[in-house]
Formats: structure tokens, C-alpha cells, sequence
């Protein structure tokens, strides 16, 4: 069996911010943002949740694949920024929706996190072992932004996304993901610090004497990002782990309907279709209006392109994720 999406749902916040409106605030400019990523405005948090926003979406799904909460089995959660770091986001939104027979967890691969968990839920249907799955990708960024780093923060938004997909003949045809480690610190966000009340101790020994002075560690809990080396990554991978799962698929580029990539920037996206030249027109993009919502901007994408009824029953789709890891995945799926 495969998984096939039966459901779409997405929630922007309500705080439209263009960039002309973060002009007034620091020195950057909309042709300066514009013209290097193609982003116009982003959807900031204000009273909104990561939870509440999933919530929100995944109703959506739900109601679009003619289903209850109670008939879900597993919930996955795909995100950066929960609301808190226990309990997971997939949990807060099991409780909400009253999903009290799934299984929920989040995985946490950045912005490819959203295909991951459409490849685990294609892994597990495909074992049998469950055969109605929630997903969910979500972000509240803002709160990981230093709004003083005009070169991170104008880049990024919030919201989230949500497919319901159920077994069936047809569905998900190939998959392909990957990361490389070595390369990690290209695009990362500091933990929390450790503040235990033996900090000034060292570590090897605890009754060693001379050792209270106290450690020198740089605390930066916001988002930081080699933008030059994220595009050269970008460019390079997007297009051949793409390549890669429609030769799982039996497929060539000519046969897909279209693609949908992780929205962090027009650049890549065009550099992606170019690449398997394709034309533009099977690239639809949500990033002007949304900006990057890293794990959220593929779901969001295809809940937009789902609800604008372009896709019709029986098209190929190529959904492809990549990011903070580094990491990467493409799926092929039958819609
Ligand atoms: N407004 C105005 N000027 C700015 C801004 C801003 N918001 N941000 C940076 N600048 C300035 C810099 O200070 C620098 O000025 P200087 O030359 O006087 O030092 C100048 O603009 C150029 O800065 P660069 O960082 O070299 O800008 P670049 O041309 O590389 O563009 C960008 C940055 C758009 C991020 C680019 O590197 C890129 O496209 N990266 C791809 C990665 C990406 O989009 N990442 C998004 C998130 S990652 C993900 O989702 C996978």
C-alpha cells in the first residue's frame, strides 16, 4: 500500500508584514529583499501558537479528507519551533483535536522536516502498521530570529501546514532524503544553556581544585545562516535528489505536473527548473506573500495549490524539502 494525501489545510498568522513595513524599522529595502529572494511580505505571530496554527490547519485537512480525529492513528509533527520543548507539538494538537487513538511525535530535520514525515508515513503504511496518518509541518520563527541580523530575519515567517494521508493503491511512488553533518553549521540555532548549579566546576573532576572559574560559553539562541554557502548547497542537491526519486519512479522531469520546493527563495527555484528544465509554470511558489516557514512551506504550498484547484486527481507531484541539517528529501507522489 502507499500513502496517498486525502486532505490539505494551512493558517497564516493574521499580521501581514510587507517589506516596505520592515524598512521603517531597520535599513534594508523591498528592492534589496525582493530582487535577491523574491519574498514581499511574511505572516509575523502575535496571539498565534505553533499548536494553535497547526490546530487550525490540520481541521482543514481533516475536513477535506471526509474524516474524524478519533479515526486518526498517528500524528506527526514536523517543526523547529514548537511551543514548548515537552510536550511535542504533535501531542498538543492530538489533545486539541481530541485524536485520542493516534500515536503523535515530532521529528525535527529543519525544512525538510515536513517531507520526512511524509516519508515515515509512507514507511509505515507501507508496513501496515498504520493506515491513517496526520502531518504536520509548523514554525513560529520569529521567536528564533535576532531582529538586529537584518540579513536572517527578513528571510523567515510563521505558520503551518497539515496533510491527512491514508493507504491506498495509489499515492507516494519514490522517496529520497539525505544530510551531511559535517556541513551543519552553515544554517543553526544555539540550544539552551546549561545552568546547573555545578557549572563552575569542571567537568572531568568535580573535587579537582582551581577549577571555579567559570565557563566561557557564547549563548546565541537565534537563527544564523551562510546564506552564500546555503544557496551553492541548495542548487546543487535540490536538483539531484529531485533527479533521483523520479528514477525510483520510473519517471523523467517531462512527466511531472509540477514541483513543489521548500520556499526560501526564488533564486533556488528558478535555478532548480533550470536545471531540470522545466518551465517556471510548474514551479508554484507561496514565498512572496509568506516568506520561509522552513518545515511549514511545503504544506502550505500544496494546501494553496490543492485549494486554487490546479491539481487534479491522477497528476505527478514532486514535493522537495531542504535545509538546516544540512538536510534534504524529495517525494513523487500520484495526487
Ligand atoms: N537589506 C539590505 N542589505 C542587506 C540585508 C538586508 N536585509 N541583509 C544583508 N545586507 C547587506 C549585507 O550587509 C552586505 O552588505 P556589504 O556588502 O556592505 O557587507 C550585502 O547586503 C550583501 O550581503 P550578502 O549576505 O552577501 O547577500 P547575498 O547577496 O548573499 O544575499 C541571501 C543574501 C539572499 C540570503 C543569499 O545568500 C541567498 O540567496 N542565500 C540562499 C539561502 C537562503 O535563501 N536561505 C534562506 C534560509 S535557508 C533555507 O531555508 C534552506
Amino acid at each position: 500500500m502507499r500513502a496517498r494525501i486525502a486532505g490539505t489545510g494551512s493558517c497564516l498568522p493574521k499580521l501581514r508584514v510587507t517589506n516596505d513595513d520592515l524598512s521603517r524599522i531597520m535599513d534594508t529595502s523591498d528592492e534589496w529583499i525582493r530582487s535577491r529572494t523574491g519574498i514581499g511580505a511574511r505572516h509575523l505571530a502575535v496571539e498565534e501558537t505553533t499548536a494553535g496554527m497547526s490546530v487550525s490547519a490540520a481541521r482543514m485537512a481533516l475536513e477535506e479528507a471526509g474524516m474524524q480525529p478519533e479515526e486518526l492513528e498517528m500524528i506527526i509533527g514536523a517543526t523547529l519551533s514548537a511551543d514548548h520543548i515537552a510536550p511535542p507539538l504533535s501531542c498538543e494538537v492530538q489533545r486539541e483535536l481530541g485524536a485520542v487513538h493516534a500515536v503523535a511525535f515530532d521529528v525535527c530535520a529543519a525544512c525538510s522536516g515536513f517531507v520526512f514525515a511524509l516519508n515515515m508515513a509512507q514507511a509505515y503504511i507501507q508496513s501496515g502498521m498504520y493506515r491513517k496518518i496526520l502531518i504536520i509541518g509548523a514554525e513560529t520563527l520569529s521567536k528564533l530570529m535576532d531582529w538586529n541580523d537584518r540579513s536572517t530575519c527578513v528571510l523567515f515567517g510563521d505558520g503551518a501546514g497539515a496533510a491527512v494521508v491514508y493507504a491506498d493503491e495509489e499515492g507516494i511512488r519514490a522517496c529520497v532524503q539525505g544530510s551531511d553533518g559535517a556541513k551543519g553549521m552553515v544554517l543553526s540555532c544555539a540550544g539552551r544553556q546549561i545552568q546547573h548549579p555545578f557549572i563552575k566546576i569542571a567537568p572531568s573532576s568535580v573535587s579537582e581544585e582551581n577549577t571555579s572559574e567559570p565557563r566561557k560559553t557564547v549563548y546565541d539562541p537565534y537563527v544564523r545562516m551562510n546564506g552564500q554557502e546555503v544557496y551553492k548547497f541548495a542548487v546543487r542537491t535540490v536538483p539531484m535528489c529531485i533527479q533521483q526519486a523520479l528514477k525510483q519512479a520510473d519517471l523523467e522531469p517531462d512527466d511531472v505536473d509540477f514541483f513543489l520546493l521548500h520556499q526560501a527563495n526564488l533564486r533556488i527555484i528558478e535555478s532548480v527548473a533550470k536545471r531540470l528544465k522545466q518551465p517556471m509554470e510548474k514551479f508554484p511558489v507561496c514565498l512572496e506573500e509568506c516568506g520561509n516557514i522552513s518545515a511549514a512551506s511545503v504544506p502550505i504550498l500544496l494546501d494553496h495549490v490543492n485549494r486554487e484547484g490546479r491539481m487534479k486527481r491522477g497528476d505527478r507531484i514532486v514535493l522537495a524539502g531542504f535545509g538546516a541539517g544540512l538536510t534534504w528529501g524529495a517525494v513523487v507522489l500520484t495526487w
